[in-house]
């Protein structure tokens, strides 16, 4: 088990390239079985939800090539139809190879995936959607069974705009005859960049990012070479840390209109953030300002995956700060960790109080969650002392080597193996 060891007191300084993201990539992968030619994926973020979602594609039966710039998918021998539940259990992602499989072997098995570390997540909404293409679904012990032999196009209305489930949907239905059409899409940047991919290949999809998705079924899909959109999540986690230690950042592959909501959040809390010579720069002089009120909302609303690393700015600013989580039910794990460091955080229900304090102080913490974890990271950067956290795996799992990259900001931090 790794941890990280953080002395905090330095500002972030220099310049940053973005990881492609974890988000559009998970889907992209699974849909790159849709076709029986290789496809490679350039810049890929090489975090650990990668290479769980390579070894469940292995398993499945496709071949993979992989070094640091790409990696190339050749599906043309994928015979198996379950998804091997440990494998699944380790990425809730899985559930993207549904809609892959079942359009590309017609049959698919995977186990339910249980509660997980934000919250119940559920499968209802990309079940039903199956269900709507006339896909025939039974519960086993524990496991979905799925066949698509009497599939059809048809118009699917999602209860909620499940981001997962309009993927789901998206990739079940590329080869359906006639036109598929969904409302109350996941309008999410990952979505268009899934359109993009499949598009690509031959789908003729469009509407991506309006809430009405329409899905024109094809008989063939190609492989191709793609490169995913930038990590808005990531990106945005970094901007937030420079806020944090009142530093400066430069950043290269990045989309400005992914993390708008982001931004205007940081300017009222006195950052400057500006676009020269085509580089994001964010400044951040003097104590940050606490934010009133900050609800997590879909795209193009604050995201719920940035929802921790905010608060933990609030933590650290002038005045007092009310978030609201709209999204997930229980995605304040992290909270409790933060107290020890001083901060003053009250949580009720999918509420936060926040009061600002001058100071926050080391602890030993452990990460409870991906998005929680790099919260505590960000606290830990501005904690007097050295502060531990362990649990690291989960930060892993959506961010490159996350010392790496703040060592080379001029972070005092480091990653100490099997502790
Ligand atoms: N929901 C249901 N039933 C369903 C599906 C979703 O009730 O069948 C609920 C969820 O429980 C949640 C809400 O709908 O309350 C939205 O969930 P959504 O399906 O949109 O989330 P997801 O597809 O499981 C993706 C991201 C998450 C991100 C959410 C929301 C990927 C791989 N994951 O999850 O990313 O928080 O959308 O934007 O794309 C992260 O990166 O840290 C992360 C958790």
């Amino acid at each position: 088990m790794s941890i990280y060891e953080i002395v905090g007191g330095n500002p972030i300084e220099g310049s940053l390239n973005i990881q492609g993201s974890k988000n559009s990539v998970l889907p992209i992968l699974a849909a790159s079985i849709l076709s029986d030619e290789k496809s490679t994926i350039k810049n890929y973020p090489h975090i650990l939800d990668v290479e769980n979602m390579i070894d469940i594609l292995t398993a499945l039966g496709c071949k993979i090539k992989k070094d640091d710039e790409s990696i190339e998918i050749d599906p043309s021998n994928i015979k198996e139809y379950e998804i091997n539940s440990l494998l699944a259990s380790k990425l809730r992602s899985s559930i993207f190879l549904l809609g892959p499989m079942l359009s590309k072997i017609k049959i698919a098995k995977i186990a339910y995936p249980g509660g997980c570390d934000i919250g119940l997540r559920p499968i209802d909404i990309h079940i039903q959607g199956l269900m709507d293409l006339n896909i025939d679904v039974v519960e086993e012990s524990g496991s979905i069974i799925c066949s698509s032999k009497n599939a059809k196009a048809g118009d699917v209305t999602l209860d909620i705009s499940s981001v997962g489930a309009t993927e789901n949907i998206m990739m079940a239905s590329v080869f359906l005859k006639g036109e598929t059409v969904i409302r109350n899409a996941a309008k999410e940047p990952e979505i268009v960049d899934l359109q993009n991919f499949l598009n690509k290949m031959g789908a003729k999809i469009s509407g991506a990012g309006s809430g009405i998705i329409r899905i024109e079924g094809v008989d063939k899909l190609k492989g191709v070479e793609y490169e995913p959109i930038p990590d808005r999540i990531v990106l945005g986690t970094y901007m937030i840390a420079t806020a944090m230690t009142r530093g400066r950042l430069e950043v290269s592959n990045y989309c400005l209109e992914h993390v708008q909501s982001l931004v205007s959040k940081l300017r009222k809390s006195s950052c400057q953030v500006y676009v020269k010579n085509g580089k994001m720069q964010i400044r951040c002089i003097g104590r940050p300002k606490s934010i009133d009120k900050i609800e997590t909302m879909f795209y193009p609303g604050f995201p719920t995956d940035l929802q921790a690393q905010i608060l933990s700015l609030q933590c650290i600013s002038k005045g007092y700060s009310v978030i609201v989580e709209n999204i997930f039910e229980s995605r304040y794990k992290y909270v409790s960790e933060l107290s020890k460091m001083g901060a003053n955080i009250t949580v009720k229900d999918r509420v936060a109080f926040v009061k600002g304090v001058e100071k926050l102080h080391q602890a030993n913490l452990s990460a409870t969650d991906l998005r929680g974890g790099a919260a505590l990271v960000l606290a830990a950067l501005v904690a007097e002392g050295k502060t531990t956290i362990k649990n690291i795996f989960h930060i892993d799992r959506g961010y490159e080597d996350m010392a790496k990259t703040l060592s080379s900001l001029g972070i005092n931090i480091y990653r100490i193996e099997n502790e």
